[in-house]
């Protein structure tokens, strides 16, 4: 089946995404967002995101990319590299989009494929340890930006697409 290949992430200021294996923040308007979009579809991850989600997420396919054959991951499918998550996701009967959910080798292995960055910018600054890849070099064009607030947080929704 040829489904649409996706990114989807939240960076805070200079691009951080992760500290220590967890988000740098506390956004539940955030974690709705990634919720709703990527519902249906399937997801692919590294073992930190799989874990640091406590595991599948209901009502989506998860694939998690791991070298190591001997890791279990409960729920979700396992491929050694990108390109074999990208074909099991591709075979999947998940009627939504291919959903590449980091962390950041995985961006930076996987953002140059996906047709769309659906990106949540925040204007904040959070010490961290994990980037995400300056996806203005890969994806130009702005599509839509939606701004929000959650709290005191500004926020804003962003869509982008190869040029
Ligand atoms: N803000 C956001 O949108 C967002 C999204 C996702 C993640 N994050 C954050 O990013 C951090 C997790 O990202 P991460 O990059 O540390 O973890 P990760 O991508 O979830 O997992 C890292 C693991 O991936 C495996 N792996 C498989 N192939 C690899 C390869 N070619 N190169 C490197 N590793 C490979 C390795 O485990 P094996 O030994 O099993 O191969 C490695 O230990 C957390 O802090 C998380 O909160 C943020």
């Amino acid at each position: 089946m040829n489904k649409p290949v996706y990114a989807i992430a939240a960076v805070g200021a200079g691009r951080v995404i992760g500290a220590a294996g967890r988000l740098p923040w506390v956004l539940p308007m955030d974690t709705r967002y990634f919720m709703e979009m990527t519902r249906g579809g399937v997801m692919i991850e590294g073992p930190v995101c799989y874990a640091e989600l406590g595991g599948v997420l209901p009502d989506r396919e998860t694939i998690v990319v791991s070298r190591d054959s001997s890791k279990t991951f409960p729920g979700a499918s396992c491929a050694a590299t990108p390109e074999a998550a990208l074909e099991l996701a591709r075979a999947s009967a998940m009627p939504g989009p291919v959903w590449v959910c980091g962390g950041q080798w995985l961006y930076e292995a996987m953002l140059p494929r996906c047709e769309r960055l659906y990106l949540t910018e925040i204007a904040e600054t959070y010490p961290g340890d994990r980037f995400f890849p300056d996806w203005r070099e890969t994806h130009p064009r702005l599509l839509s930006a939606r701004a929000a607030r959650d709290g005191e947080v500004s926020l804003v929704f962003s869509v982008y697409s190869r040029p």
